[in-house]
């Protein structure tokens, strides 16, 4: 039993993992600063019982004492998703990097040195493709005006031919491709970082698509599954951008709160990053439809819609938290994207 800092303890992920980590008997200290981002009103006081401290991470001082007594930190909170505009960009780096920051330098110094940190699969940019001819190839970003003429499939670089998507693993070239990716990837350095210079211990947990119940509602923040169920809840129908065809692997909040818990239990020492998905990728009409069905509403419209800087496929291996960390997704996203279209969203 250890107890456990739980940063972005009041936001979707966090609960859960609030709830997983004291069902596996740890204790928790939650903090959250209530980010507008993350919250529309105001953030719950407590999670499972746990009260939340609310403060910032760029406050050293409210840092320093959530960490009294702590033995391990699992790091949720972040500004999430595409964001509004570029004006959102300092605020991304502040919350992201800068509050990563503090919370190392004040881990360092109250001695604590385990942390999982919640990264993303944006890391990656585009997933991983296979050329015929030239094996396996990394396209640069999709042209607009490719985009445009509905040619959503990028193409290999060497020879402009049809590619097939392959699965990621955790050693393959990270781009990000958005703010929001930038952050996480930065966050992932300064933990590297701060692993090797303090002998610490940090699992990052690249998440695929997350989705469960107590999903904020859509917002300029939210991912897909929100804003799809977030339709179907008002009556209207998903809106499928691009054809529809683009692959993402959609993992249910409960495998990625028991993640958390596993890797807490066995990260090896150093930094050492892992996929967190479902091993069952689906396309987003795919998506959409199963939605749609499961609450008798609209069917989807495909718009051929795009937006700057989305990538195309991005699907994972999930073998290396399978054979490090012991984790294996127990619901696969047929049943649990079933399940979420009538779930609760949070209010
Ligand atoms: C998402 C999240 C990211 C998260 C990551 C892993 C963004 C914007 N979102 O990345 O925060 O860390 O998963 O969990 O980074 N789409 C539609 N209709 C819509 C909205 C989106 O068809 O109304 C499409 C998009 O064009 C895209 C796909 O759905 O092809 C997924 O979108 P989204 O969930 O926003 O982004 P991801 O890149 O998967």
């Amino acid at each position: 039993m250890t107890r456990v800092l739980v940063t972005g303890a009041a936001g979707f992920i966090g609960g859960h993992v609030v709830d997983a980590l004291l069902a596996a008997g740890h204790e928790v200290t939650a903090l959250d600063a209530g980010h507008p981002a993350a919250h529309r009103g105001t953030p719950p006081a407590t999670v499972a019982g746990v009260p939340v401290r609310t403060a910032d991470l760029r406050d050293a001082a409210a840092v320093r004492d959530a960490l009294t007594g702590v033995g391990a930190v699992v790091h949720q909170a972040a500004m999430v998703g595409l964001g509004v505009d570029l004006d959102d960009l300092p605020e991304y780096v502040g919350c992201n990097d800068l509050g990563t920051a503090v919370l190392l330098a004040q881990m360092a110094r109250a001695g604590v040195r385990r942390m999982v940190l919640a990264s993303s699969m944006v890391v990656y940019g585009e997933g991983g493709y296979a050329c015929a001819d030239h094996g396996p190839v990394r396209p640069p970003p999709r042209r607009t005006a490719d985009l445009a003429a509905g040619r959503f499939e990028p193409a290999c670089p060497g020879c402009a031919a049809p590619l097939t998507p392959t699965l990621v693993d955790e050693d393959d070239r990270l781009e990000p491709r958005s703010v929001y990716a930038a952050t996480k990837l930065a966050q992932e350095n300064l933990c590297a970082a701060w692993a090797e210079a303090c002998a610490g211990t940090v699992a990052a947990l690249r998440y695929h698509n997350v989705y469960g119940p107590g999903m904020p509602r859509d917002t300029p923040y939210s991912g897909v599954a929100a804003i799809f169920r977030s339709a179907l809840a008002a009556g209207r129908a998903p809106r499928v951008f691009e054809d529809g065809g683009q692959r993402r692997d959609f993992v249910h909040v409960g495998d990625v709160a028991n993640a958390n818990v596993a890797a807490l239990a066995a990260g090896r020492p150093g930094f050492r990053a892992y996929n967190v998905a479902s091993g069952s990728p689906t396309t987003i009409g795919a998506v959409a439809a199963t939605l749609a069905r499961a609450t008798g509403g609209p069917p989807p419209e495909v718009t051929g819609e795009f937006r700057a800087g989305d990538v195309r496929h991005v699907v994972a291996s999930p073998a290396r938290a399978a054979a490090e960390l012991g984790f294996r997704a127990a619901v696969e996203p047929g049943t649990g994207l079933t399940g979420f279209a009538t779930a609760p969203l949070r209010p």
